[in-house]
């Protein structure tokens, strides 16, 4: 081991189709692909030190220990790490983020990608992007989308190896903006984690999944050819879906609230009256308004104007992560 810390930044993302469901829990190989943008201007910084002293894994979140199950959580990545490079080194973790964590603005891409760089780079491993966001999705599926830059795409794949994301399109390629309305910013009462267990229970998740290569490849598209009506239509078509099989797992779970459905559709009728807007929702109520850079003054005017939003956080297209030069 060379260094005694290291630190990594990364960005969240939002899927713009969705990773709803596992083939494998335990490694995280999902029962379909998915595409995202990352989100420049939110943030997670995470420093991995390691310490002789270290008995086991340490874990601050915005400067406070965090809760029991979180520790957890991070300490099984540790240990999946520890066992595939053969290290016997416990971590102090300190991360910071800044923006509502567990609010469906995927704090845990952002968290374990992060994280994930970080603790390699300290053990002074070098491995490629690829080997990289595989090793984050043991952390939490998504942070496999928030390695590489831009849009990426997560290749579900079969095993450890070949189930990673890569970038189909770089941040210049068209630069859009998400402007997510915040309408509830305390923690979920259902972890993605758990959501993804129940969606086989829904008679609608096997028609979802069998269904992705045409939505990964109308999303594909769209990017390449900046077709803004294709991507609104595809991007909340795909959330629709996940939620209808939220909505009907058993148990089942309901993430929108009733300021969700308004701001949809709301944001249905600022397009159909010409401003390039569409929604998405991740595992939470907040909406996640995408639109284009030269919509996105209205829309975030709207947004911040409505009684129900309690705060609007915009973010461009964003890198992917990256190693902080120490201090
Ligand atoms: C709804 O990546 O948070 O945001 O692998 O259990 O950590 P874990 O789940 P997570 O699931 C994300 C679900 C989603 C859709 C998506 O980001 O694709």
């Amino acid at each position: 081991m060379v260094k005694k810390t290291s630190t990594a930044l990364s960005h969240p993302n939002i899927a713009f189709i969705k990773y709803w469901g596992n083939r494998d829990a335990v490694q995280r190989i999902p029962s379909n692909g998915s595409i995202s943008m990352n989100l420049e201007q939110l943030w997670t910084k995470t420093t991995v030190s390691t310490d002789a002293w270290l008995q086991k894994d340490q874990l601050r979140i915005n400067g406070k220990m965090a809760h029991a199950l979180a520790a957890e959580r991070v300490s099984l990545f540790l240990e999946k790490i520890r066992n595939m490079v053969h290290s016997d080194a416990f971590f102090s973790v300190e991360s910071t983020n800044n923006f509502p964590i567990s609010a469906g603005i995927a704090s845990s891409a952002s968290a374990f990608s992060a994280l994930a760089a970080a603790v390699l780079d300290l053990l002074g491993i070098s491995v490629s992007e690829q080997q990289l966001s595989a090793f984050a999705r043991l952390g939490s599926g998504s942070a496999c989308r928030s390695i590489p830059t831009g849009f990426c795409e997560w290749k579900p794949g079969h095993n450890h190896s070949d189930s990673y994301a890569y970038s189909i399109a770089s941040p210049d390629q068209w630069p859009l903006w998400d402007c997510i309305a915040v309408v509830a910013d305390n923690p979920k009462k259902i972890s993605s984690s758990h959501g993804h267990a129940l969606a086989g229970t829904s008679p609608f998740q096997q028609a979802r999944v069998e269904d992705a290569p045409r939505r990964l490849e109308i999303c594909r598209n769209a990017i390449a050819n900046q077709d803004f009506l294709q991507l609104a239509e595809i991007i909340e078509s795909d959330s629709d879906m996940m939620h209808a099989v939220m909505m009907t797992s058993n148990p089942p779970i309901k993430y929108w609230l009733p300021a969700s459905l308004e701001i949809m559709q709301l944001v249905r009728h600022w397009r159909e009256s010409g401003t390039e807007a569409a929604y998405t929702l991740d595992a939470g109520p907040n909406i996640h308004v995408i639109c284009t850079s030269s919509s996105r003054g209205v829309i975030e005017e709207k947004l911040r104007y409505h009684p129900n939003i309690k705060q609007v956080l915009s973010a461009s297209v964003g890198s992917g992560t990256s190693i902080l030069p120490l201090e």
